[in-house]
């Protein structure tokens, strides 16, 4: 402890500190509590200074007076600017005019770091807040969309693990580039070329054998220079797979985990959600089954509001928005022509020029969250369809195998986290779903 430091009892004698949010409530009233925070505003006159200090739990008034801090103390306190971090001990009181409802009376500060004057606040540009995004996190529409991702993620899991799914964890650098190689991201490996994973698919479909449902939850990448408010080149991927499962299985799956995932966020985050402007209301709502449609039936939805769309048109951002803006629950596109999607998708037996696949597409406009398919079992097929989309054969010979060795039909499913947040929490812009965006032009901070 340096000579210019508070006195009072050190660090191994000082009481536990506590969450703000429990500070902050009537049992608390008449409590000497010690508490842990950053300057969240503060304003000071008459030798009185009144601080909202922030923590992770919430918010709370203090209130530090001269005579009882000192003269030194309580210039420091005074000075200090916001986002400063202080640590405070004192006894709590009722107070009507104070967020929460009490105020915490100081008798201890001790301003662990004062903060330069913080760069962050409202009027700026896109742009500057994005440069200072490692600062913006703090703000309160980035708390609150973190902590809905973050429900997102325990949801998930808990549906999956209760589903008796094992968490595996495939590699993120490989040999091959899963998805189409023109939108993998390359790179030197040791002297050989090496991607960055698009998918942990085929890794998965290996460990189905041993384990028969799987999932991982891993950082996919895409070189899409695609700039449109859903896309981002690294995002978070959910992706499940399953033995001995159709379509069926697969859709009612994913049925499962996007109802539990709503329930739960809006269950355990509705405070956060009402804040980004999400009533949780419209989340208990949706229950399953999901409308499927086939991708025929989409494409006559589509020319009737005016798309000039044919047969093996792709449905991109602007048509997927169409299907869905006037939906409330998501819904599932299925049968899409093989030539659409990736070469390990099975074929319809019943319309070969069609694969027992399907995406998800959330509602209010936000499209695609899930792509999912049955996997063709067969060598001979597989070999074609990568032969028929150019694609070299070499660097899948190991998922070749995979045909050869107790082959059956499985099936499986990629879900999009920071797609399934932006639904959520009803985020404009896909990158405000993730605390460091990487786009096309954004690589920091
Ligand atoms: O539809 P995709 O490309 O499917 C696959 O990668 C399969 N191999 C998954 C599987 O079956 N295991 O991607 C799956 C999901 C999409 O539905 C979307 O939600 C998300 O990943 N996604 C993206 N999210 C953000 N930015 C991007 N550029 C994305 N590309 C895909
Ligand atoms: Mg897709």
């Amino acid at each position: 402890m340096t000579a210019s430091e508070p006195s009072g009892p050190a660090p191994s004698e000082a009481p536990a500190a506590v969450p703000l949010s429990q500070a902050n409530r009537a049992a608390s009233v008449g409590q000497k509590v010690r508490v842990r925070g950053w300057v969240h505003r503060t304003r000071s006159s008459g030798g009185i200074c009144f601080l909202i200090l922030r923590d992770a739990s919430g918010q709370m008034q203090v209130t530090a007076k001269r005579d009882t801090l000192g003269p030194e103390t309580f210039s420091k306190t005074e000075k200090a600017l916001v986002e400063s971090a202080l640590i405070v001990e004192g006894t709590v009181a009722a107070d009507k005019r104070a967020p929460g409802g009490h105020e915490l009376r100081a008798d201890r500060v001790e301003v662990v770091h004062a903060a330069e004057n913080f760069p962050i606040f409202t009027g700026q540009t896109e742009d500057f807040l994005l440069d200072h995004r490692h600062l913006a996190v703090r703000t309160r529409e980035m708390v609150a969309t973190a902590r809905v991702k973050s429900e997102v993620l325990r949801a998930a899991r808990a549906l999956l693990d209760g589903d008796g799914y094992w968490e595996v964890t495939p590699p993120i650098l490989s040999g091959n580039a899963a998805e189409g190689g023109s939108e993998a991201f390359e790179l030197d490996y040791f002297g050989t070329k090496a991607y960055l994973g698009q998918t942990a698919q085929l890794y998965l479909e290996a460990l189905i054998y041993p384990l028969e449902k799987v999932y991982a939850v891993t950082p996919s990448f895409r070189a899409e220079k695609s700039r449109t408010p859903r896309h981002l080149t690294e995002f978070t991927h959910l992706e499940a797979e399953l033995a001995w499962a159709g379509l069926r299985e697969n859709l009612d799956i994913q049925e499962k985990l996007v109802t539990g995932i709503l329930h739960q966020v809006a269950e355990r985050r509705a405070e956060d959600l009402q804040l980004l402007g999400r009533d949780p209301k419209e989340l208990l709502a949706i229950e399953p089954p999901f409308e499927r449609i086939r991708y025929e039936k989409a494409l006559e939805v589509l020319q009737g509001k005016g798309f000039d769309l044919k047969w093996g048109s792709d449905l991109a951002t602007a048509e997927e928005r169409a299907l869905t803006l006037e939906r409330t629950a998501p819904i599932f596109v299925t049968h899409f022509p093989k030539e659409l999607k990736a070469f390990y998708m099975l074929q319809d037996p019943d319309d070969p020029r069609t694969v027992l696949g399907a995406d998800l597409l959330g509602p209010e406009g936000y499209g695609e969250i899930i792509g999912g398919s049955c996997r063709e079992t067969d060598i001979t097929r597989t070999v074609e369809r990568l032969e028929a989309m150019g694609i070299p054969r070499a660097p899948y010979d190991w998922y070749l195998d995979l045909r050869r060795y107790g082959s059956v039909p499985h099936a499986g499913f990629g879900m999009g986290i920071e797609r399934v947040v932006r639904w959520i929490a009803r985020r404009e812009h896909i990158r405000d779903t993730t605390p460091f965006p990487r786009t096309p032009s954004r690589l920091l901070p």
